[in-house]
């Protein structure tokens, strides 16, 4: 399986970035070809704007999705957003390995989606969800943190994980991945000792990724024309009650 690891840490030789040689190394031993995205290291920008395009639908008025969706026709994005482009079309897995900051991935990642997940690639004339632009591409996010397992818990300090993370979850989603339940490395700043089991668990759960589900989104027709589940449906999301 093509994996690619899109990398979002400012220091290489951090934990972040031995989870990243880790995953490598043990993506490399089960046979998968393995490609690094180092956000920070190609000096990716993370900010939407007029350089994400080689030429202008509107040139007086900026209006980001209109200009994505004329660039994905045109061939016209900024280099970097071409190799992002690329990188994904290239993985059947696309693993996100970054540090929790403020209780959610740095800028970076947000940026990454911001000018990558472009309509026409992804999503776009009832492209989304189950049958967005990268069905049947898997994509694990896998974080960092300083804090506890039992503090990101729904009666934890900060309330449970994946509930934390739904805004990225539900994105990857939109675009068509298959999401698995995010891969959390908790107190990481407590001992070696900790980094060694965390980094032997990532592998662990690596080398059994293979055989496991991806987490549970409505698919299409569990929705009525107002975009609301339809009434027989139960909502079994993590964010959605009913
Ligand atoms: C700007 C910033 C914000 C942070 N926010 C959080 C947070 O919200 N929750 C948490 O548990 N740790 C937080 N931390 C701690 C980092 O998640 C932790 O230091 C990192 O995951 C360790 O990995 P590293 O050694 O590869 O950097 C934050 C650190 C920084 C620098």
């Amino acid at each position: 399986m093509n994996t690619l690891i899109v990398f979002a840490h400012p220091e290489p030789k951090s934990f972040n970035g031995a989870l990243r040689d880790a995953a490598t190394e043990a993506l490399g031993r089960g046979g998968h070809a393995v490609r690094v995205a180092d956000l920070y290291a190609q000096g990716f920008c993370s900010e939407a704007g007029r350089g994400d395009f080689a030429s202008a639908k509107d040139p007086d008025y900026l209006a980001v999705m209109r200009e994505q969706a004329h660039a994905w026709k045109t061939n016209g994005f900024a280099p970097d957003i071409t190799r992002a482009i690329e990188d994904i079309r290239w993985a059947e897995l696309v693993i996100v390995q970054c540090p929790m900051w403020w209780f959610g991935p740095p800028a970076i990642v947000k940026g990454w989606m911001d000018r990558v997940f472009v309509p026409g690639f992804t999503y776009g004339r009832g492209k989304w969800f189950e049958s967005g632009g990268l069905a049947g591409k898997r994509a694990l996010l896998s974080m960092t943190a300083d804090g506890t397992n039992s503090s990101y818990a729904w009666r934890g300090r900060y309330g449970d994980l994946e509930n934390l993370l739904w805004p990225v979850l539900l994105s990857l989603r939109f675009v068509g991945f298959d999401v698995m339940k995010p891969h959390f490395s908790p107190e990481v700043s407590k001992s070696d000792d900790q980094r060694k089991a965390l980094i032997a668990d990532y592998v662990r759960r690596l080398d059994a990724l293979g055989g496991e589900t991806p987490m549970f989104f409505h698919a299409e027709g569990d929705y009525d024309e107002n975009d609301t589940l339809k009434p027989e449906v139960k909502a079994r999301t993590v964010a959605q009650r009913d």
